[in-house]
């Protein structure tokens, strides 16, 4: 079965799909995305990322091009003509088609929409999250507007990039101040030796995440300390445990950073429990 993506107005097989060769997205990174889980065929956390989308979209001042409740239909037919029942749906738009300038193109260039849909292997990932993965630390180099969930993602590709090429799953960007960001894709936690969770708040420096904004209410409803501060490379070496957050990874304990093992070298009870909570607390469309 051929791939249906959406594109402008239109569900096309993804070898036909495509935007200009203007698109600013594609010439200048112009544009923003999110990332929602598909679970049994349900949008998980739909309301929240759209919020998200539309203030990324407003930072950028990029118009809206659709109703968000049309933007949900058309998240849906992705779904259903994709078949999807686990996995990811991708949504991006980018400020739209214009000779190449790099200020804004005129008023009324219409923004460019794209939305596509694929299956994950969940068992798989439920394996990868029973051993727990490896991350690498890097210098975060990127702009001071994380926060906005912008397409313009070098950095993040080249963190990953050199997390594979060292066995890992995934970087941890640190500041100049030797703190942990985030992930290249997700953000990043620890639990500390006295068992309090921290992860670093969610200012400038990192993109709020929505699996971590739903994670910080199963946190306080399991009744579990909690710490929204910044955390050395140092304090994350020593911790008791380590774990990242994103939609695509739900909760995934991570077990070595920098090749030292984290706590005894395997996926922690904390992170384990939080992973299992997660979908009870996270809203369902
Ligand atoms: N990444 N930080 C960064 C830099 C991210 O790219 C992501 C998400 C997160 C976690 O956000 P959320 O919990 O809302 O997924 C944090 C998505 C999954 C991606 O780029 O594929």
């Amino acid at each position: 079965m051929s791939r249906i993506a959406y594109v402008n107005g239109r569900y096309l097989p993804q070898r036909a799909a495509a935007v200009h060769v203007e698109d600013r997205g594609y010439q200048f990174s112009d544009g923003v995305y999110e990332v929602c889980e598909v679970r049994g065929g349900r949008i998980i956390d739909q309301r929240r990322h759209l919020a998200r989308l539309k203030r990324s979209l407003q930072e950028l001042r990029i118009e809206m091009p659709m109703s968000e409740a049309a933007l949900a239909i058309v998240m849906r037919e992705c779904i259903r003509r994709n078949r999807v029942r686990d996995g990811i749906i991708y949504l991006q738009i980018t400020r739209g088609v214009a000779p190449r300038d790099h200020g804004f193109p005129p008023p009324g260039t219409r923004p460019s929409v794209v939305v596509t849909a694929h299956g994950i292997d969940v068992v798989g990932n439920e394996r990868i999250a029973a051993d727990g993965i490896a991350v690498i630390t890097v210098p975060d180099n990127r702009w001071q507007r994380v926060d906005i969930k912008s397409i313009s993602l070098l950095p993040n590709v080249l963190a990953k990039q050199a997390a594979r090429e060292k066995g890992a799953k995934e970087a941890w960007f640190v500041d100049g101040g030797g703190h942990v960001t985030e992930g290249s894709s997700s953000n990043a936690w620890i639990v500390t030796r006295s068992g309090k969770v921290v992860t670093r708040p969610a200012d400038n420096g990192i993109l709020r995440g929505i699996t971590r904004t739903v994670l910080i209410d199963v946190i306080r409803a399991q009744g579990l300390e909690f710490e929204e501060r910044s955390f050395t490379v140092e304090e994350a070496y020593g911790a008791r445990e380590a774990f990242l957050t994103s939609a695509s990874q739900i909760v995934m304990p991570v077990v070595r950073i920098d090749d030292r093992p984290v706590g005894n070298g395997a996926p922690g009870s904390v992170a384990t429990a939080l992973r299992a909570e997660f979908h009870h607390h996270a809203e369902w469309t």
